[in-house]
């Protein structure tokens, strides 16, 4: 998808499609009051344009509500396309993002390959935020998972051009469209991932797929198997990994800025399970399609990646993506096996961990993936998994769970909630929970029993961060999208691509 700035005269712009966004400017909370549906533009040949549709009551300007004119009366443009935010008082960047989405999802189906975007002017929204936003929500939008159909008809969007007012600031909201771009393009390049088969996508062409997007953006990239996990002693990630036939793939990425040679070393960990049958602890049949995803906490990382390489923040970053398959085999591990998880030092023996169940993977591919990146020199870390069903019991598919040993640390994601739209939700931690992944022949057991699953499996994690600030995000209820919205596809989601980069990018500040 091409991106452009236009600051043309509205009226005179010839497209396909000219969309511009409203709001609902009724303050009164009484019953009986209607909505007052005002556009968010200046320019009044839209407004004429709108006028007679808008004083009808038939539109309400809801959260992505739309409603289109054809030939509209005094403009250029093909057709014209209101775009609702809902309550104009407490309209967001982020319902912006939505409404480009809706725009974009709303062209697709008819053929309309063009449109062009009309910039919100509306107090407080802020200018180049929402420019960004909007282009990302163009990109997020035009993405479809329909990659293996044969009747695949190619509907994506060639161009989105933002219009602004000739008197806004051009190159501000240049460089928020370039910014919007990466962003938009690394998460669909995560969700691109996630949307993969397992057959399609094993450990070792996650890696390929990292190593080539490494080559594109200029990070550098290693790309481990069996034989190297057994050399740094990775007990753990291993013991998941040894019940499949196809290899492990420990995918390593580098950011290091020229000139940045001090400060903080952010270590990004993604859990990369291409699939999760369950291993000997098998998955009821049910629903098991869906254990293809359980690499979107990798994939994520491995977007977040891209945006950080092509953004160039000044802070040195690096990502460990632990990828295997767990499978049912005569050489996989079994309940009550004992694994020992990767060392952080040669003289510090790695922890012991029963292993209750199998299907309880993640954690333990990611806790010799937290241990590495410690090693490899990371002084915070952050990871995504698709960690528990038992997160999605708690916060249903609406917010991901989020999980801190550090509340500074946790500070500085919240505030990167409020850029990337996201939603995540804090669960605490604490030694009571800890009490419920003891184990009597170990020092630690993978599972917790039942209550508080998503809780205690963040304990188990933080036994390998130790110390080191660390963030931990649970995005088995948002990684897919289970029914699709105006302004996103059912499918991958790429959750988590947006806020982890906007956590990187607070360490600059
Ligand atoms: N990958 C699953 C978690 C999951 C569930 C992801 C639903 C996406 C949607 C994970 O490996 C798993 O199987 N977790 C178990 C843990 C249990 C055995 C302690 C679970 O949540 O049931
Ligand atoms: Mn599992
Ligand atoms: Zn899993």
């Amino acid at each position: 998808m091409r991106t452009d700035l236009s600051f043309a005269n509205l009226a005179g712009i010839e497209t396909g499609l000219l969309a511009v966004l409203a709001a609902d400017a009724q303050t009164s909370k009484e019953p009986g009051a209607k909505p007052i549906p005002v556009l968010l533009t200046g320019d009044e040949a839209v407004k004429a344009a709108a006028a007679t549709v808008l004083s009808s009551g038939e539109y309400k300007a809801g959260a992505n509500e739309t409603l289109l004119i054809h030939a509209p009366a005094g403009l250029a443009a093909k057709r014209l396309l209101i775009v609702g935010l809902g309550k104009q008082a407490k309209t967001t960047v982020n319902q912006v993002r939505n409404a480009a989405g809706t725009a974009v999802r709303f062209a697709k189906p008819r053929g309309i390959r063009e449109l062009v975007f009309v910039h919100p002017e509306s107090e407080p929204l802020p200018a180049s935020p929402a420019a960004r936003a909007a282009v990302e929500g163009a990109f997020v939008g035009d993405f479809d998972p329909d990659t293996y159909r044969s009747d695949r008809k190619d509907q994506s969007i060639q161009s989105f051009t933002l219009a602004a007012p000739g008197n806004s600031d051009q190159s501000a909201l240049q460089a928020a469209l370039a910014e919007g771009a990466i962003v938009g393009e690394s998460q669909n390049f995560a969700r691109s991932m996630v949307n993969e088969p397992g057959n399609m996508l094993t450990p070792a062409i996650l890696g390929r797929r990292a190593a080539e997007m490494a080559a594109d953006a200029g990070l550098v990239c290693e790309v481990h198997s069996t034989e190297m996990l057994h050399e740094l002693k990775m007990g753990a990630f291993w013991s998941v990994a040894q019940g499949s036939a196809e290899p492990p793939a420990l995918i390593v990425l580098r950011y290091e800025p020229e000139g940045v040679t001090d400060g903080p070393v952010l270590g990004l960990v993604g859990k990369g399970i291409t699939f999760d049958s369950g291993g000997i602890s098998i998955k009821p049949g049910e629903n098991m399609e869906k254990m293809k995803y359980d690499m979107a906490g990798g994939a994520a990382m491995i977007g977040a990646m891209r945006a950080i390489a092509l953004l160039k923040p000044r802070v040195r970053v690096l990502c460990v993506v632990c990828a295997a398959e767990n499978m049912p085999d005569g050489k996989a591990q079994k309940p009550g096996d004992v694994q020992t998880a990767m060392p952080i030092a040669p003289e510090r023996p790695g922890k012991t961990i029963e292993i209750i169940n199998t299907d309880a993977e993640g954690r333990l591919v990611l806790a010799d993936g937290l241990t590495y990146a410690r090693q490899l020199g990371a002084t915070h870390l952050i990871d995504a998994a698709t960690l528990t069903g038992a997160c999605v019991v708690a916060l249903g598919m609406i917010n991901a769970g989020a999980f801190s040993n550090d509340d500074a640390t946790y500070a500085k994601f919240d505030s990167a909630l409020a850029v990337s739209g996201e939603k995540f939700w804090r669960l605490p931690l604490g030694e009571e929970y800890a009490e419920q992944i003891k184990s009597d022949i170990g020092d630690i057991k993978n599972t917790g029993g039942r209550w508080g699953g998503a809780i205690t499996a963040a304990e188990f994690l933080k036994v390998f961060a130790e110390e080191t600030p660390w963030i931990h995000l649970d995005i088995a209820g948002l990684a897919w999208v289970e029914e699709s919205k105006p302004y996103i596809a059912k499918g991958p989601s790429g959750v988590a691509v947006r806020s982890v980069l906007e956590w990187v990018r607070s360490y600059t500040k």
